[in-house]
């Protein structure tokens, strides 16, 4: 399984992960739950309209958190936006229920990916364990 599979399939298996961006000097960060591997690449997914896009838009250093089974995962990086509609279509594909607020052709629906990821996956018991892509 490549780098990207396995940070994906811990976000998969956690539910729920926190993602931190920028607002100035202003850390600000909520629960997120979209990751999707497509082309080798990790999507998350959003709106448009809200304070997150912006903020990404503006600076694009973000970090993920996540815990699972008694082990965390830190993913920083940078996000990109991605306005290719088949990678709409599969994000909305994997989460069906993001249908009833979202479609592939608004101008709403944002998909973004992480561009030099480090991610680390670390516990109270092993070595951290980092993996790029
Ligand atoms: C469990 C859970 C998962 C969520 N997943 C997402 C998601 O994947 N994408 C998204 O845009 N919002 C998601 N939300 C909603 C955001 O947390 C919420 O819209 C938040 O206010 C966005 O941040 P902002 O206010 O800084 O723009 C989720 C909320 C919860 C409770």
């Amino acid at each position: 399984m490549s780098n990207v599979e396995r940070v994906c399939g811990f976000l998969d298996d956690a539910k729920v992960y926190y993602l931190a961006t920028a607002e100035g000097d202003q850390p600000r960060v909520r629960p997120f739950g979209t990751a999707l591997v497509y082309e080798d690449r990790l999507y998350i997914q959003t709106g448009k309209k809200k304070d997150v896009s912006r903020q990404i838009a503006a600076n694009p250093k973000a970090e993920i958190c996540a815990f699972q089974d008694g082990k965390w995962i830190r993913i920083a990086g940078e996000l990109a936006n991605d306005d290719r509609r088949e990678v709409k279509v599969a994000m909305l594909d994997k989460y069906p229920s993001l249908k009833a607020m979202y479609s592939a052709d608004d101008d709403n629906t944002q998909v973004l990916y992480f561009r030099e990821a480090v991610a680390t996956i670390a516990s109270f018991t092993a070595a951290p364990e980092e993996l790029r892509f």
